[in-house]
């Protein structure tokens, strides 16, 4: 039952999270196999929020067995391309319809400014989902001269196409629980997929509120299901699952891996989107005024809550003291508040859980000997707010330095000799974002070319499209988001030889 929404928020959004959450399968809502029910809190007062079915290894039986049959003989496959493409339309229409109370939602749920959710979670989801559905009608094939040498004179029609890899399995993470849920359903839908959803615990609202919309757009019953519940027995059980032909994760590298080996025992296709710890690099010669805060918000947005943070700022020695001090005055001044109000650019962060590792990072980092030149606390003692944090004094083998801290915590590192950059810059075993500011453009791609992350971005950070791939290197992931890579991650390319 919903509990502590003020009565001035959006009324369908207070509404949506005062019915208890149920388990989508068949296109019909319903309880936990169990009975079982879990709670979700509200981030900005650690004040209970919603509660949910807590569905397990049961539910996801009974998930992938909807998913299967709706994937096997049910009307999703048997429409056209055009059909599946106007279905997917609708439901962006549907989403755009209601930006407000997504907005709400994940400002409640996750605790990120709705000012942010407003423009960029829901907007990005709807654009998202409109760039999937026109790719359902071009999803094609080739056709191939081969030539067979043990075959001398005869002919061959040789050609592939793509088919939809069969049922998926999608387990997602707070930062964006909209986004993510866009970012995995898109690509899965394009291309024909039935999916069996499994949202994070701490925020399963908007992806619920998403499965009503989707019935709403006409998904036939099957082709998208959703179970709430926690990672170790609702998430282990549908990566493990032998009757699910993909998953695809986003979340801890940690994680990851144990979807990895969960994975092994029926071989499904797997695609991650794991951590990070983003090296961006500000040039002496860079436009300063553009430079300091870029990098602020490269490290700041949503409470740096990201996977492509700009957590390592590199700076080159002639205007360290310089850019340290402009991104910490913008730190200073940085409103830190409740998502739901209006003013707040820096919301809380997501649970007491993360709250806490981002703390015990901050101690680490006090301990080992950096120094915050901002910040470097909790703000308050309601909720799970932490300061914009600026650390410098860094060795590059203290934790603070390594280890994705997923907070609003950047470390500052002077650096003047180019190569010494590279070397530092990729001394991580993560590879998913960069960042460069210069006005030399030969040097600017120089640098993209040698640092080793999915996503460089030259004078800017954190610009995402639905049309741009985004994933990582090395320890960052297999396979990537958004683009038409992601539609080709959900399909099997088969070839057809006829001898003519
Ligand atoms: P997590 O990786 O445990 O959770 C992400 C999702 O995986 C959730 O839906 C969770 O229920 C599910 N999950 C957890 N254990 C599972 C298992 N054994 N099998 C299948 N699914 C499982 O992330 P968590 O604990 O919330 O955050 C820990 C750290 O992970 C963060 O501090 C951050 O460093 C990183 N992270 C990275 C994200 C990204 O966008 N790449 C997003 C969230 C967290
Ligand atoms: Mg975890």
């Amino acid at each position: 039952m919903g509990i502590a929404v003020s009565p001035s928020i959006h009324s369908a959004a207070a509404s949506f999270i005062s019915k208890r959450g149920q388990i989508l399968i068949n296109n019909k809502w319903q309880d936990a196999a169990s009975g079982k029910t879990f709670q979700t809190f509200n981030p900005a007062t650690g004040e209970v929020l919603a509660t949910l079915a807590e569905g397990d290894k049961e539910d996801i039986n009974r998930a992938v067995a909807a998913a299967r049959k709706a994937f096997d003989t049910g009307a999703w496959r048997k429409m056209t391309a055009s059909e599946r493409g106007r279905i997917i339309w609708k439901f962006a229409d549907l989403l755009e319809q209601h930006t407000e109370e997504f907005a709400t939602l994940e400002a409640l749920d996750n605790g990120k400014p709705i000012s942010v959710a407003r423009v960029a979670d829901v907007p990005l989801a709807v654009d998202l989902l409109r760039y999937m559905a026109g790719w359902t009608t071009k999803i094609e094939g080739n056709t191939i001269p081969i030539s067979v040498p043990y075959a001398p004179g005869a002919k061959f029609l040789a050609y592939t196409q793509k088919e939809p890899v069969g049922v998926v399995g999608q387990i997602i993470p707070w930062n964006f629980p909209l986004l993510m849920a866009a970012w995995k359903l898109g690509p899965a839908l394009a291309a024909g997929c039935c999916i069996v959803l499994k949202p994070a615990e701490q925020t399963p609202l908007s992806a619920l509120r998403l499965g009503e919309l989707a019935i709403e757009a006409g998904l036939p019953e099957g082709v998208l299901n959703i179970v709430t519940g926690f990672g170790e027995t609702a998430g282990a059980p549908l990566a493990a699952h032998p009757d699910v032909d993909k998953v695809a994760f986003t979340g801890s590298t940690e994680v990851g891996k144990l979807i990895l080996q969960a994975a092994a025992g029926n071989l499904k296709k797997v695609t991650l989107e794991l951590g990070g710890k983003s090296p961006n690099v500000v040039y002496a010669d860079s436009d300063l005024g553009k430079a300091i805060p870029g990098a602020a918000s490269a490290i700041f947005f949503n409470q740096g809550q990201c996977c492509c943070a700009g957590s390592r700022l590199f700076v080159e020695k002639s205007v360290f003291d310089k850019v340290v001090d402009g991104v910490a005055e913008h730190a200073s001044k940085i409103k830190v508040g409740p998502g739901l109000d209006p003013d707040t650019q820096m919301g809380p962060l997501v649970s007491d859980e993360q709250f806490s590792r981002v703390c015990s990072y901050l101690e680490s980092g006090r301990t080992e000997g950096a120094k915050a030149v901002v910040g470097g606390k909790r703000k308050g003692d309601k909720g799970y707010f932490v300061e914009p944090t600026v650390l410098v004094n860094t060795k590059p083998n203290m934790k603070v330095v390594q280890e994705e801290i997923f907070g609003p915590v950047v470390t500052a590192i002077p650096f003047d000799d180019p190569s010494d950059l590279i070397s530092q810059a990729n001394d991580t075993m993560y590879g998913l974002a960069a960042g460069i500011w210069t006005k030399d453009i030969s040097k600017a791609h120089r640098t993209a070319d040698q640092l080793k992350a999915g996503t460089v971005w030259i004078n800017c950070y954190n610009i995402f499209d639905a049309a741009m791939p985004f994933g990582g290197y090395k320890q960052s992931g297999w396979g990537r988001e958004m683009g038409h890579d992601a539609v080709d991650l959900y399909t099997e390319k088969k070839a057809v030889c006829t001898m003519l």
